[in-house]
């Protein structure tokens, strides 16, 4: 096998598809620019999902890239040797125009002839067929035509055998998988029963060829596409350690220079006790550090918590490998450092990852120790062999320990944490504050005149425009209407140029063109998080919230009130921006009749 580097593989992949007739497309940003109903971009195919429904794509219908992807249904099982949140896939896609036959023939010819993988180690699954879609004996023809022999071509259902959609709607079909036999025993216990379904790493996973030719709708059915599409995903790091003979990732040079990093801070090998925590620590930095290079800042809501739960996780596990004091920047600058040259804007947003990544360690060292200290207190005190709802509430409250976090420390001690209770006594102070919250919206609001509705309209759209023209790092800090003029605060670094007051504007604009209607829907908080609602106070909210949405522009937690269209805004005009402290900047704005 070749023994390539992750940037030999990158480049390899991505020549073997233009001389194909592709056209390479750089990563899209970890954040989805189209998609409100995902947090993250969790593959290749994501920023493709318009052109995989039919609009067409203006670099053509062959096309491939090496996509930044993170997905965080896992981040528990982070620490063995496969599980990643943030991971690179290659892909290559046919909108619409090649099918099985080619997608399939490549596949082979890149990893057989490319990577040298011996086609004797190679065994493929397809789909099975259900209610829905047919069994796909097709591609079992077509891998038997290569060579690959009945008894290495495994059929699977829906479980293991169809992908998508990315959200909950959208792209999807019967795919074909490719995995490379290691030739181990199974590792759990089935024998010669185990077969490429199992997790026991014996196959490992290189490749997905999907042939996506339905869209699933909201009612849970699927419907033809109006094309046959492939999409294919292969991971970089689980190839590169396959090339290598490595089981464990993080043995590949794509982590070489954060092990030796970690090694030297901590004075310990990557063995034994150590194998977990450095997984950990090694995999949630990377992940931290490209999410900040796309604009996401630690915070209580959205995309910002996860990277939140994700340093402070990897602080917590650098502690437990004997690292004190300040370790995050450090580690990032070496992420960065590795990556740069595939990922410019690692480079670019070096400075600003840096002293982000050192706030938010501070704040949490400090957060840390003394509730670390609180724990050991509760634990000592224990009486019921469990921590109460109430006392990891207060942990939570007090320390800023989310409750994963303190039900982690109380695992490995094998104390149980009462996890209803806690929501009990989440919800009750969530209650408590709602009082508050209510008045703290008519606080926002000088009267509720016609005039200030409409202003509060204008806000929302100002709020959409701007995330869309500075990115999605964008979020209300405070808001004040007055019957004359909007007052709009927001998180951004830095000052923003005439153009992008003006993209801002014409934006807003052009959404009150399209008179779009103003529509409210009521919801638990986690549901509004869940279909993409922004919502950035936090605890302030009560549990049943009003989500306000303005056409597919904007969508919002908000206790209101709102216009019913757009088109009773008249014209928005910026009047000027202003610094207000650090990182916020404040915009005021009017609507002209
Ligand atoms: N979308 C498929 C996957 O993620 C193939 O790229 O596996």
């Amino acid at each position: 096998m070749k023994q390539l580097t992750g940037q030999e593989l990158r480049r390899a992949y991505i020549e073997f598809f233009k001389a194909r007739g592709h056209a390479e497309l750089g990563s899209a940003p970890l954040i989805p620019e189209h998609d409100p109903t995902v947090l993250f971009t969790t593959a290749g195919m994501h920023p493709l999902v318009p052109f995989l429904a039919g609009q067409p794509h203006p670099q053509g219908r062959r096309l491939t890239s090496v996509q930044k992807c993170l997905r965080t249904d896992d981040i528990d099982e982070v620490g063995d040797t496969t599980h990643l949140t943030f991971f690179e896939m290659l892909g290559n896609w046919s909108l619409g125009d090649y099918f099985k036959k080619e997608a399939i023939t490549w596949s082979y010819e890149f990893l057989t002839q490319v990577l040298g993988i011996p086609a004797e180690r190679l065994h493929v699954s397809c789909f099975a067929g259900d209610a829905d879609a047919p069994r796909d004996e097709e591609s079992a023809a077509i891998w038997e035509s290569l060579g690959i022999p009945r008894e290495r071509i495994y059929f699977f259902g829906k479980k293991q055998n169809w992908w998508g959609p990315a959200g909950q709607t959208g792209p999807c079909g019967p795919d074909t998988e490719m995995f490379y036999f290691t030739g181990e025993p199974c590792g759990e216990g089935r024998g010669e029963d185990c077969d490429p379904s199992c997790d026991c790493g014996r196959y490992v996973e290189v490749w997905n060829d999907v042939f996506m030719q339905y869209n699933k709708t909201a009612a849970g059915t699927y419907e033809p596409l109006a094309q046959r599409n492939v999409d294919t995903g292969m991971g970089l790091e689980r190839t590169v350690a396959v090339l290598h003979g490595y089981d464990d990732v993080f043995r590949t040079e794509l982590f070489a220079s954060i092990m030796e990093r970690l090694q030297a801070l901590s004075g310990r090998a990557y063995e034994g006790e150590s194998l977990r925590a450095m997984r950990i620590v090694a995999d949630h930095i990377r992940a931290s550090t490209f999410l900040m290079a796309d604009g996401v800042l630690p915070s209580n809501v959205e995309q910002g918590y996860i990277l939140r739960r994700l340093l402070r996780r990897a602080m917590r596990y650098a502690r437990m490998l004997g690292i004190e004091g300040s370790v995050l920047p450090d580690l990032a600058m070496v992420v960065v450092q590795h990556y740069a040259l595939a990922y410019p804007e690692l480079a670019e947003k070096r400075e600003l990852i840096a002293h982000e990544i050192a706030l938010e360690e501070g704040r949490f060292l400090q957060a840390l120790q003394r509730g670390e200290r609180e724990f050991e207190r509760l634990v000592a005190r224990l009486q019921e062999g469990q921590i109460s709802g109430r006392d990891a509430f207060y942990l939570y409250e007090t320390y800023g320990f989310p409750l994963e976090l303190t039900a982690e420390m109380a695992r490995e001690r094998g104390i149980a944490v009462d996890e209803a209770g806690f929501q009990e006594a989440y919800a009750r102070h969530q209650q408590m504050s709602r009082a508050g919250a209510e008045l703290k919206f008519a606080g926002g609001l000088a009267d509720h005149s016609e005039a200030t509705t409409r202003l509060h309209t204008a806000t929302h759209l100002l709020h959409a425009a701007l995330r869309l023209v500075l990115g999605e790092h964008v979020r209300q800090a405070g808001s004040n209407i007055t019957v004359d003029r909007l007052r709009f605060d927001f998180a951004h670094p830095e000052k923003l140029t005439d153009e992008q007051l003006q993209r801002v504007e014409d934006l807003v604009n052009e959404a009150i063109a399209a008179d779009y209607p103003v529509c409210v829907d009521q919801m638990s908080l986690e549901e509004a998080q869940a279909s993409g609602a922004l919502a950035f106070f936090g605890e302030r909210y009560g549990d049943r919230v009003n989500v306000y949405s303005i056409g597919e522009f904007s969508k919002e937690v908000c206790g209101g009130p709102h216009v019913e269209h757009t088109g009773q805004l008249g014209h928005f005009k910026i009047q000027k921006q202003e610094a207000v402290g650090r990182g916020l900047r404040r915009i005021r704005a009017v609507l002209e009749a």
